[in-house]
């Protein structure tokens, strides 16, 4: 980095990869500005930013369907790279509602896109899934996979959307990085920050600490009949700290203007596949808590196994996880215990 702090705009900042991922940027001496609509965000997160790092972001509530506000905002600003979280994420939601989710996370990708490259910001790191895999023939899973066709136009908004920046960068100055997320669990250890589902939580981990919790009676497990050790799914946990620096190491990467390639893709997680009742198994063991669960029918859509091959992201980013599905178990129960005695 120069002497100048590198401004740095967050999309979907106060979510709950983006929080962690703010922490980090601030941490490290970047100059944060987060854009959030708080659709699936709350105003507090700002204050546990603030709480970790002892100093508050600037922050806007910017809808980025709103093209106008998104050109306003970039034509008074000075920002030096962008990482882009802000996007709808539930599967079941999309497939209900495709519309609403080509319009949230592709139509405000373009829009975005477009200032970057209007006001010649070049750097930008879009959150991708593991997702894009599909049920992948190879295991563990290497960036040159072939991606599937998505299962969910959540999915599909992944895959569409790493290749409207592939495709820009052709033309334009843009470089970009691609982290195709596994599965982020876990909390910052200073419980300010965590994840807050909405509603009934999808995922397994949000699931398994409310059902602790007494919010929810029962686990169901999703299918022990899989081809799997144990028969129930497999996949890839990555603490949401080690996964908030990744972006770090991603964003050094482009600013450092060391990329080899103007758009690259890099699997986040840790390489280590645990199955559900792994991860049931881990959770009693390292909270003392007893988890209720039953097992139940496969959920339509979910895939066998998923676990990444991390050495492109060790060798070329110089990143790796640190932390293991215990830690993150941990730290989700305690974010957990807090959420509930507030
Ligand atoms: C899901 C999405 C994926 C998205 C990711 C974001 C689907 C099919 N996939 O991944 O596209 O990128 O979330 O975080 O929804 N499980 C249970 N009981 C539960 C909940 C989950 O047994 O109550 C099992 C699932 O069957 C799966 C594992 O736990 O085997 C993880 O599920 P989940 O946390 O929903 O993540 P994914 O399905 O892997």
């Amino acid at each position: 980095m120069g002497n100048q702090p590198k401004r740095i705009l967050v999309t979907g900042g106060l979510g709950f990869i983006g929080s962690h991922t703010v922490v980090e940027l601030q941490n490290d001496g970047y100059e944060v500005v987060i854009i959030d609509d708080l659709s699936n965000s709350k105003i507090e997160v700002l204050d546990g930013i603030t709480a970790i790092t002892n100093n508050k972001p600037e922050y806007h509530q910017i809808d980025l369907k709103n093209k106008q506000a998104v050109a306003d905002f970039f034509a008074n600003q000075k920002i030096d790279g962008v990482i882009h979280f802000a996007a709808s994420k539930a599967v079941g939601e999309s497939v209900e509602q495709p519309l609403k989710y080509y319009e949230n996370n592709i139509a405000t990708l373009v829009y975005v896109l477009q200032e970057m490259v209007k006001n010649k910001v070049n750097h930008f790191i879009f959150s991708s899934s593991c997702t894009v895999y599909g049920q992948a023939d190879v295991l563990p899973i290497t960036e040159s996979a072939p991606t599937k066709p998505a299962e969910s136009p959540y999915g599909n908004t992944k895959q569409i959307g790493e290749e409207i920046i592939a495709e820009t960068t052709k033309v334009e100055e843009l470089n970009a990085i691609a982290l195709r997320y596994f599965n982020p669990i876990g909390a910052h250890e200073s419980t300010e920050i965590g994840e807050l589902p909405i509603g009934v939580p999808q995922n397994l981990i949000p699931f398994v600490t409310q059902t602790a919790a007494g919010i929810r009676e029962t686990l169901s497990v999703f299918g022990d009949d899989y081809p799997t050790p144990d028969g129930t799914a497999v996949r890839d946990y990555i603490h949401v700290v080690d996964l908030a620096k990744a972006h770090i190491a991603a964003l050094k990467r482009l600013l450092d203007k060391i990329n080899v390639q103007k758009m690259e893709y890099f699997n986040v997680g840790t390489g280590k596949g645990s199955s559900v009742l792994d991860v049931i198994k881990a959770f009693e063991k390292s909270t003392g808590e007893k988890l209720n669960y039953k097992i139940v029918g496969r959920r339509e859509g979910d895939i066998t196994s998923a676990y990444a091959n991390t050495t492109k992201a060790n060798q070329v980013l110089g990143w790796k996880s640190a932390l293991t599905l215990e830690d993150g178990l941990e730290s989700a129960w305690k974010w957990q215990c807090k959420v509930k005695s507030q």
